[in-house]
């Protein structure tokens, strides 16, 4: 099967498929539900939280269990208000309007969102100067669905315009082992319990990862070992691809040893600490630091970031005599 198709039916469809989240989906299918009774459109949802926890995933099977047509495209990719009103005006009643990063709409896009979310219209002007007017036109009604690994960037306006607004948590080891070995079975592959738990446990709370590393590890069993993924196999697969025990791979070792070693366990400014080690700041703030974060290993102060005991305890580090 082609690679891109594979993908998709990798993701789960419906809400039954779907592993973890167990309190958003609780309230998604109560409110699919009600919807449907009601023969109304879901009310608009924004769904935010760390990269690769399923937010497009959940959007389709918004979509799915709605019965509806999902049209996806992303903030940035809608560069002017015409744009938006094209895909407004091209849904069909009850459709999902899917708009991942929706943080990084423009402005002038978002304006013309706010009517279109409030009262199911699009306000055109029509002319300039002194004869310029307004006309309304209707649109269908529509579930905007927004995710965001930055709700925090969110404009107040926008964000109170989403009915449901739904926060995605890190997977728990047991939910990621189930979501491993779910994927070995849809690729035909062969994983023994304890790896599959082995890949869950190193896949910081991530899905998206989870799958990836199952299929690095699946490609190092099938040249190094029969094709049977066990647990050595696993370990030695992931020893070489540089994830340790806890998940962390290269980039949060940089990052950790350059906040020890290069600034005394910090506290560093976020750029600082960007430009040390070659990243972009963006990509540490959304994907590397939460984790870190949630690991305990760094933490945000005014001044900046600095390493906890724990981070130094994890790479062998002695800390110095103030942090012991
Ligand atoms: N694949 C990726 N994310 C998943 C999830 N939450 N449940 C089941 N399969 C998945």
């Amino acid at each position: 099967m082609e690679d891109q198709v594979m993908e998709l039916s990798l993701r789960p469809r419906y809400l039954a498929e779907y592993i973890g989240q167990a309190q958003v989906k609780e309230n998604l299918k109560i409110y699919i539900e009600a919807a449907k009774q009601r023969k109304e459109s879901l009310d608009h949802v924004l769904l935010y939280g760390p990269p690769g926890l399923g937010k497009t995933t959940l959007s389709t099977i918004i979509a799915n269990e709605l019965g509806v047509n999902i049209r996806t495209t992303s903030g940035p990719a809608i560069e002017r208000p015409g744009d938006l009103a094209a895909i407004l005006t091209n849904l069909q009643e009850g459709d999902v309007l899917f708009v991942d990063e929706i943080h990084r709409l423009h402005r002038t896009v978002e304006e013309v969102l706010y009517p279109a979310m409030e009262d199911f219209a699009l306000d055109i002007i029509i002319g300039k100067g002194p004869s310029a007017r307004s006309v309304r036109l209707d649109l269908p009604k529509f579930t905007l669905i927004g995710a965001t690994t930055r709700a925090g960037l969110l404009s107040a306006p926008l964000r109170d315009r989403f009915g449901v607004v739904s926060r995605l948590e890190y997977y728990t080891e047991d939910e990621l082992t189930f979501i491993v070995s779910r994927t070995a079975d849809i690729l035909g592959a062969q994983i023994i319990g304890e790896a599959a738990r082995e890949v869950g446990k190193r896949s910081r709370g991530t899905p998206r990862i989870a799958n990836r590393l199952l299929k690095r590890v699946r490609d190092y069993a099938q040249v190094k070992g029969d094709g049977v993924i066990t647990l050595e196999l696993a370990r030695m697969a992931l020893k070489q691809i540089q994830v340790d025990d806890r998940g962390l791979d290269h980039i949060d070792y940089k990052m950790l040893e350059s906040i020890i070693r290069m600034f005394n366990g910090g506290p560093v400014g976020l750029d600082t600490i960007a430009a040390t080690i070659g990243e972009e700041s963006q990509t540490i703030e959304d994907v590397y630091e939460p984790y870190l974060l949630q690991l305990g290993f760094i933490q945000r102060t005014p001044r900046g970031r600095t390493a906890t005991r724990l981070a130094y305890a994890h790479l062998g580090i002695t800390p110095p005599e103030d942090k012991q």
